[in-house]
């Protein structure tokens, strides 16, 4: 077997690509660092009582802005070798307000953790983002935390979010009216400061990465399938997090192999919390051989190798049950199901329309210029397999529906010219190199 490519950093200032359709992918491969864990790493390293030493740190655009809004409230955070990150403290209740206005950029963990986080301490802050950011749904957050007795303004329930003054923060016991794992984060953070047990009760499993990391640092959580619970206040300890490769990252490669790797690929190291592979579970119902090999734990998080196989995709109902497990992931599989014979069918994934783009909207004008028949609906969409012609699209500025499109020229008539990748760096630095070394016909282009 031949040498495995890791990604780099390249790639962040090409304005657009072209992906032309190849016979064959291959080879063994690693993704970057899962974004959500490297997120909560430095969120909860900024509050633990000693040195976090975090192993595999994603270093994308997202968690740059997390890193620089840290370092704002008084957090150091030291760069070791590739990949290793230390976060040091000013202990706990010792971070202070920013001088500035903290900018997450294009992060919704990053903004919806941290206004969690800084709501229990107290924190008196204004956060904000990029104009995508700025037009997500931030009640969500604020009103649970101003239950918990925070001071939160939006501006019309979007950034930015201010924190005023406000008295201490009090346990909750909240049911989350759509699942989200986000929102359960951000209370359960501000929960580490409140007296009391807090509560979230979620109406279907979101991932639980911070569930399990403030289990490891030694905070009194418990948590199953439909509630999270931590009991306050309480301090965290310092000591190591190892982040595995980024699933949702590893996705574009899983369907790009089900479409081309005739003799294979070999995804090396990849996250495997059960939170997180429902694409796993819908590409093998369409029939994708897709194998998962040593398993093993890394720290808190599951990982393993994962083979994949070129496999005739059959279009399905997507369990709706799924939807939440694998709810990155549909960019890419709307890609799948575009090349399947026959009918895919998603329901309930109306959170589609609030992400770093409506991605129900996007993937469906993108796909529609390809000349694959679909038809939308409020939460969901119909695709019908068929062949992809070449064109123009457009990723409106979206990390994930670059990626996809990419993933679409593999197996399109023609090339397929991309517009505004410049945010593919969100969550995958490297992606471009990466995939040209896996063997995709990937240019850069003006
Ligand atoms: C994330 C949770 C998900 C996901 C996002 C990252 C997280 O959002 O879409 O990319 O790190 O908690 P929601 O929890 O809002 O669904």
């Amino acid at each position: 077997m031949g040498t495995e490519r890791v990604a780099g950093s390249g790639d962040a200032l090409a304005e657009g690509w072209l992906s032309s359709p190849v016979d064959r992918i291959g080879g063994r491969i690693a993704v970057p660092g899962d974004k959500s864990i490297s997120h909560r790493a430095l969120l909860l390293g900024a509050v633990a009582a000693g040195p976090l030493e975090v192993d595999g740190f994603l270093d994308s655009d997202d968690c740059r802005a997390t890193r620089a809004a840290v370092k704002a409230l008084g957090v150091r955070v030291e760069s070791l070798d590739a990949g290793r990150l230390r976060v040091i403290g000013p202990g706990p209740r010792g971070l202070h307000d920013p001088a500035g206005p903290l900018d997450l950029g294009n992060s919704g963990t990053g903004i919806r953790l941290l206004t969690g986080l800084l709501a229990g301490l107290g924190i008196q802050a204004e956060l904000t983002g990029d104009a995508s950011l700025r037009s997500r749904p931030m009640e969500r957050v604020a009103a649970p935390l101003r239950q918990m007795g925070a001071n939160i303004e939006t501006d019309g329930g979007r950034p930015p979010l201010r924190l005023g003054e406000a008295g201490r923060i009090t346990a909750i016991d909240y049911a989350l009216p759509v699942a989200s794992a986000q929102v359960k984060s951000a209370i359960l953070l501000a929960g580490l400061s409140a007296r009391g047990v807090t509560v979230v009760r979620q109406p279907a499993v979101s991932r639980d990465h911070t569930e399990r990391m403030l289990q490891s640092l030694g905070a009194p959580v418990e948590f199953d399938q439909h509630r999270a619970a931590v009991r306050g206040p309480c301090v965290l300890n310092g000591g190591r997090i190892g982040v595995p490769g980024d699933f949702s990252s590893a996705a574009f490669f899983l369907v790009a192999g089900l479409l081309r790797a005739g003799e294979g690929l070999l995804i090396r190291g990849v996250g495997m919390n059960p939170t997180r592979t429902g694409l796993l579970d819908i590409l093998r119902a369409m029939g994708g051989r897709i194998e998962v090999r040593e398993p093993r734990q890394l720290g808190a998080e599951p990982v393993a190798d994962l083979w994949v196989e070129r496999s005739p995709l059959q279009g399905i109902d997507v369990p709706p049950e799924l939807v939440p497990l694998a709810i990155d992931e549909f960019p890419v599989l709307f890609v799948a199901a575009a090349a399947a014979k026959g009918r895919t069918r998603v329901r309930g994934a109306a959170e589609l329309r609030v992400k770093e783009s409506d991605r129900i909207a996007t993937m469906a004008r993108a796909l529609t210029g390809l000349g694959v028949r679909l038809r939308e609906t409020d939460d969901g969409i119909d695709i019908e397999g068929g062949p992809i012609s070449a064109g123009t699209v457009d990723s409106a500025g979206d990390h994930r529906v670059a990626m996809s499109m990419a993933v679409a020229g593999l197996v399109a008539a023609g090339q397929i010219r991309i517009g505004d990748v410049r945010h593919v760096g969100t969550s995958f630095p490297g992606f471009a190199d990466l995939a040209r070394s896996a063997g995709f016909g990937l240019e850069d282009s003006p």
